[in-house]
């Protein structure tokens, strides 16, 4: 190790103490530093800025876009030694948390205490709320709670100089000029650390219903989505299609799920209400139902009847491993317009089947947000593979005015195509942000708009 590194290494250990960093060399990385406070966090920022050193924040690991990839020698900084949950203020409906608390801890925190925080990922168990934050997640509530920038009231942030922007008050409203807690909420920590945060809590629904449909067809499926948002009367709080492909892998013979109802229909969704009469609730979701059934928007359905057969509906949609597992299969988020989706995703199939004789599409997503997940398995794995099939992905995206990532981010993985979404013009501008709050580019350098991972896209 040089002697400049091993310098800061020790300068850095006198601000964390011993149990604040350690070596990473199995992956031949830098050391991982574990701040315990903010001002720990502000004076270690300062002496990277410092010494120009390269520094990747990292939360609970769940990232689909490589958005904590390291270089070599490049540090990281974790908060998990930050992970209080500092406040629950009843009477502002307010969380205060420190940005390495669990996902889920957060969650059950609110619970106990009657609220309820309505995020909610697959990965709750592992992510953070500070990786929440860095990459505003959505998640499966979305629909009806907004993503993860409409549960924050103020934030706490480092910038990559040491600076502490210190929190805003509880309140909701605060228009005083420009609104910076924005800017660092989906940064993906290229632009501070978000180190504390109030969190907006809102009312524990004290009731849930819960079932399987299937739809016979996508101008059924997107009538059905208008149908049960009206119907329910602003309790609708996840709409999860999956399209036939992957319901059949999900449920099939190599996986641990059998189908809630039979194959036959194009897509199927997982539909939750929420509310607060479980009688007044369960009746009104049957009724719905059936009328929905009664004017041909679906063609079978299944309730859960308790908890234990709503957590088994759930375990199907949120077992997205089970496809990540297989090789080669890549993992695509997008979003567009729900009235392109049908085309795009029959677009999609075609020119896999052009290419790859053999092909598997698993498609998925939060409809009524415009939210895709695709997973083709196929091809051998290779880079180029990878390219042949992002340009199939994503051209059909840009030519729909969508976006290549809907809620995953850009990360070190989707660089190369940022310019599918946005235009030079708003990348100008991002760079220049970029280059106001961090000079050095020392926080989480090859992010958003690093270098093209794979070389690609030279033409
Ligand atoms: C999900 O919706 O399950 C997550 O965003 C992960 C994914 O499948 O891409
Ligand atoms: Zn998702």
């Amino acid at each position: 190790m040089a002697p400049k590194v091993m310098q800061l290494l020790e300068s850095i250990e006198a601000i964390v103490g011993e149990n604040g960093i350690f070596e990473d060399d199995a992956r031949g990385v830098g050391a991982i530093v574990r701040p315990a406070s903010s001002d720990q966090v502000s004076r270690v920022l300062k002496l990277c800025n410092d010494a120009g050193q390269s520094i990747v924040p990292i939360g609970g690991n769940s990232t689909m876009v490589q958005g904590t990839h390291r270089g070599r020698g490049e540090l990281a900084l974790s908060l998990e030694r930050m992970s209080m949950i500092e406040e629950i203020d009843t009477e502002s409906r307010t969380m205060t948390v420190q940005a390495g608390a669990k996902l889920q801890d957060v969650q059950e925190a609110a619970e106990k205490n009657g609220f309820f925080y309505p995020l909610d990922i697959g990965a709750r168990g592992s992510a953070t709320v500070g990786g929440n934050i860095a990459t505003n997640a959505g998640g499966n509530r979305v629909i009806r709670y907004g993503m993860t920038r409409e549960q924050i009231v103020a934030l706490e942030v480092v910038l990559a100089d040491g600076t502490i922007i210190p929190m805003q008050g509880k309140a909701l409203k605060n228009n005083t000029g420009y609104d910076l807690k924005h800017l660092f909420i989906s940064s993906e920590g290229t632009l501070g650390i978000v180190t504390r945060a109030i969190l907006r809590l809102r009312t524990l629904p004290t009731s849930q219903c819960c079932g399987w449909v299937s739809v016979p067809s996508f101008e059924a499926l997107t009538k059905l989505l208008t149908f049960v948002e009206g119907f329910s009367q602003g309790m609708l709080s996840s709409f999860e299609v999956l399209w036939a492909e992957y319901y059949e892998f999900i449920t099939g013979p190599s996986c641990p799920h059998s189908p809630p109802i039979p194959y036959g229909d194009p897509y199927t969704v997982l539909i939750e209400t929420q509310g607060m009469n479980q009688k007044e609730n369960t009746s009104s979701f049957e009724v719905m139902l059936s009328e929905a059934f009664s004017e041909g928007l679906i063609s079978d359905a299944v309730i859960a009847k308790n908890m234990a057969e709503r957590d088994r509906l759930w375990a199907i949609r949120d077992d997205v491993n089970q496809a990540i597992q297989l090789a080669p299969i890549w993992a695509f988020d997008v979003s567009l317009a729900i009235n392109d989706m049908e085309a795009y995703v029959d677009e999609v199939k075609t020119a896999l089947n052009e290419r790859w004789s053999k092909n598997s599409l698993f498609t998925y997503g939060h409809l009524g947000d415009g939210n895709l997940h695709l997973l083709p398995a196929v091809g051998d794995g290779s880079n180029e593979t990878r390219i042949a099939i992002e340009r199939i992905i994503y051209e059909g995206i840009r030519k729909r005015n969508g976006s290549i990532s809907a809620e995953h981010g850009i990360g070190h993985h989707k660089t190369a195509w940022l310019s599918y979404t946005r235009t030079s013009v708003e990348i100008a501008l991002m760079k220049k942000i970029k280059q106001t709050l961090d000079p050095g580019d020392i926080l989480n350098p090859g992010k958003i708009f690093g270098e093209d991972p794979c070389t690609i896209l030279t033409e």
